[in-house]
């Protein structure tokens, strides 16, 4: 295997456009070595001076920035460079146990402070988040690859989901249920029952890698909003972005031991965290550790959201212009590492050599290269991600897929690669890769295509292209996944969209308005009267 070696620019000529920076960081020694470390520590500068000590970025507790006292820490490996960019704290389970303490005593206190406050607050961590976009989205930059638009983007999607979220926590917990007891058979109008949502206590937030900052806050906001603390333990690959969030909200004013932010290693934490007795609910997002968590977790919410295996059904009278473009956008941005990419494409066979000769082309424009020059296809997140997804085009390879272009990888980058031909014997039929890497499976009536959709251990999201209504409808109620795209990409946004899975692919549903229900529960109050209140005048 080829190193990723920056090098000069080459644009122009090739199948794809490589751009990597003129500068080569590593082997530097002295001067050149300090100026390496300043820019890598450049987001932590300023406001964000005091989530740093040394080299190793602290974690949050008690309102406050902390080294853990194992003395140890885990370091982040730079996709691109893979080579250490950051370090974080390895927290210990005393620490743990000492924020889950804290977490208990400040949920009650936050428990009565209004409605409007808690809005408020949110409101001012939504406004640093943005303000601060620029060195919390070159963390995603460096941490998970992330292209440097889509990194902006990805922090400014964040703050208007809190403020979505603070919004509409003062519409639906502002309301409750008023019910009469003579609409139940056998009663009287003697009982008047009123119904409000109450905060469950402390809500465990577990986001995974490709959305750090995003993810985090869509458990966050609605965990506070709704009266609840909450415990973040971000994802090694994506934490330092992630401590930039958190100390946002702190620059906002929340009360102590709200929030609290512990990093680690999942080995020594992990479990520790998700069978924490004080912890009342757990919302996670990543693979299948989540069906493991589920298993331990105990008698408490959940809210998972697990991966998935998304199938783009095209028929023959689609605008295939569009499918291509959808294809393109929903298989390969941010290199595929996304729940709700397009995972395999089940195309009719009398319109599929057009279709992928379309796709094909598209493919043939993507720029590859480091997330710094904002290129499609980065490397993706860690050597062992990078390895399995060879190991899958290396099955198919073998059980004779055509390779749309020549597969290459160097480092953790890979370049974008469109398998035709695809059989539901090749891992990959059935896999999620999470990178550059779609396969195209055709097929001869629209039933397979459901077949082969349905027969999937998944069932996150799915689309299908037909200029056909009624058919796209009937298509859409066939498909067994949480959500149907009718014309476009699978996709979990507009962030107020209800968002779950079917199957492996999760329990529970997310989407602003749904997660804060979900991180709340009923409290029922009954006025019991001595005698039926219409009896009266
Ligand atoms: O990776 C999982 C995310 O929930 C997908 O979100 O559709 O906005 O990329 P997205």
């Amino acid at each position: 295997m080829v190193q990723i070696q920056p090098s000069p620019q080459r644009t122009g000529g090739d199948q794809f456009t490589i751009k990597w920076p003129s500068r080569k960081f590593s082997g530097l020694r002295g001067k050149g070595k300090s100026l390496i470390w300043s820019l890598a520590m450049a987001g932590s500068t300023g406001v964000f001076a005091e989530i740093i000590d040394g080299d190793v970025f602290k974690y949050y507790a008690d309102g406050e920035w902390k080294k853990s006292s194992s003395g140890k820490s885990v370091a982040i490996i730079n996709p691109t460079t893979r080579k250490t960019q950051y370090k974080v704290q390895a927290c210990t389970q005393e620490e743990v146990n000492k924020v889950m303490e804290i977490a208990k005593s400040a949920q009650k206190l936050w428990a009565k402070t209004p409605l409007w406050k808690r809005a408020e607050l949110l409101h001012k961590a939504a406004a640093i988040l943005k303000e601060h976009k620029a060195p919390i989205a070159e963390c995603l930059v460096k941490e998970i690859a992330k292209p440097a638009k889509d990194a902006v983007t990805e922090v400014v999607r964040s703050g208007d989901l809190v403020s979505y979220c603070a919004e509409e926590g003062v519409r639906i917990l502002g309301e409750g249920k008023f019910l009469v007891s003579d609409s139940f058979p056998g009663n009287e109008r003697t009982k008047y029952c009123l119904t409000s949502k109450i905060p469950l206590g402390v809500v465990l937030a577990i986001p995974p890698f490709n959305y750090p900052v995003n993810l985090a806050v869509s458990k966050i906001a609605p965990a506070l909003i709704a009266g609840n603390s909450l415990v973040l333990k971000p994802p090694t690959q994506g934490a330092v972005a992630a401590l930039h969030m958190v100390h946002c909200f702190h620059l906002a004013g929340f009360p102590k031991g709200l929030i609290s932010c512990v990093t680690g290693k999942g080995s020594e934490i992990g479990d520790f965290l998700t069978m924490h007795p004080a912890v009342n609910c757990i919302s996670f997002t990543g693979g299948d550790t989540g069906i493991a968590i589920s298993k331990k977790a105990g008698m408490i919410p959940l809210q998972m959201e697990l991966g998935g295996k998304d199938a783009c059904i095209v028929l023959e009278d689609a605008d295939l212009d569009l499918v291509a473009a959808n294809i393109v956008k929903g298989g390969f941005s941010y290199s595929g590492q996304r729940c709700t990419a397009v995972k395999v494409v089940l195309v009719m066979e009398s319109i599929a050599d057009t279709l992928v000769g379309k796709v094909k082309a598209k493919v043939a424009k993507l720029t590859v290269g480091p997330p710094e020059n904002d290129c499609d296809i980065t490397p993706v997140v860690s050597e062992s991600s990078a390895n399995f997804i060879e190991g899958l085009v290396m099955d198919a390879k073998q059980k004779g897929a055509t390779f749309c272009q020549e597969y290459k990888r160097e480092g953790n980058l890979i370049w974008p690669l469109l398998l035709d031909n695809v059989r539901p014997d090749m891992r990959i039929a059935w896999e999620e890769p999470f990178g550059p890497v779609l396969p195209v499976i055709r097929i001869s009536s629209v039933e397979e295509g459901i077949h082969h959709c349905n027969a999937s251990n998944f069932g996150l999201q799915g689309c299908v292209f037909t200029a056909d209504i009624n058919k796209a409808m009937l298509i859409s109620d066939a498909m067994e996944t949480g959500t149907v795209q009718i014309n476009s990409a699978p996709a979990r946004g507009p962030d107020h969209f209800p968002f779950q899975g079917l199957k492996d692919s999760g329990i529970g549903s997310q989407g602003i308005t749904n997660s804060i229900t979900m991180m709340t529960k009923i409290k029922s109050t009954v006025i019991n009267l001595p005698t039926p209140s219409y009896t009266m005048g």
